[in-house]
């Protein structure tokens, strides 16, 4: 593999490996919204509105997004010209070949979400403003009394669940972290990671909905 290849790989991961934490940080912080008291919930909002170095934080998660997105597109597309050398002489390629081509379609697919997700949240909040009389809080669990939009988010929260799992592990190879003693635990653990995400994310999505509409 070329010397380019290999930092890009590597920064692919690392700027991968800060999404990571970003998503553990910010599903513990929506998590708060499953509590009886909305004002824990609209507290942290405040709190991470404020706090100058998380305001630092979003300019730092922006260039994340965008680097690992751009990386992402320009090694599918290196990957695709090295493929249409290599194929004839090796067809193991070829597996290699279908997890990554899942990956930039996975990636494509919570690019999408995340733009639907920006306009709804940190648009209306940053640009629009609250209309008069309601907070964070009802923001947040507003949108999921349509049954449509609540879908919507659960089969996101699902393909980035699985974009996650083989993101996970593929980062720690990027990175050097291929051994064949740790590679069962990385495995593991991404594994673990991916189901926390997907689940925590849609549990809140649903736990909202049913408490808003009357079917149960
Ligand atoms: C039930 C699921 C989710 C809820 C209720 C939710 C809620 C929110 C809210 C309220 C904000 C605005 C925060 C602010 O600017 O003060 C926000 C921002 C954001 N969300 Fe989510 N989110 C969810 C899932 C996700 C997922 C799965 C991702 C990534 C794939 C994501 C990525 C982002 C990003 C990048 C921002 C902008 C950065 C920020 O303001 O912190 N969110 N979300």
């Amino acid at each position: 593999m070329e010397l380019s290849s290999i930092i890009r790989k590597f920064i692919m991961a690392l700027s991968g490996l800060f999404l990571i934490i970003f998503l553990i940080t910010h599903l513990v912080i929506n998590s708060l919204t499953l509590a009886s008291s909305k004002d824990l919930f609209n507290e942290a909002a405040h709190f991470m509105a404020t706090n100058p170095i998380i305001y630092a934080m979003q300019y730092v998660l922006a260039l994340g997004f965008i680097i690992h997105i751009g990386m992402g597109i320009k090694l599918t597309i290196q990957n695709k010209r090295a493929r249409s050398q290599e194929y004839v002489y090796n067809r193991m390629s070829k597996n290699t070949d279908l997890s990554s081509r899942s990956m930039i379609v996975s990636g494509g697919l919570v690019i999408v979400f995340l733009a639907l997700h920006l306009r709804d949240y940190f648009y209306q909040m940053k640009f629009v403003g609250l209309p008069e009389g309601t907070t964070d809080y009802d923001l947040v669990v507003n949108l999921f009394t349509n049954p449509y939009y609540t879908a919507v988010y659960v089969i996101a929260f699902i393909v980035l669940g699985v974009h996650l799992n083989h993101g996970f592990k593929s980062a720690f190879q990027s990175m050097g972290a291929n051994h064949k003693k740790y590679n069962p635990l990385i495995k593991i653990v991404s594994t673990a990671y991916s189901i926390v995400i997907a689940l925590g994310f849609s549990t809140i999505a649903i736990f909202h909905f049913i408490n808003q509409s009357s079917i149960l």
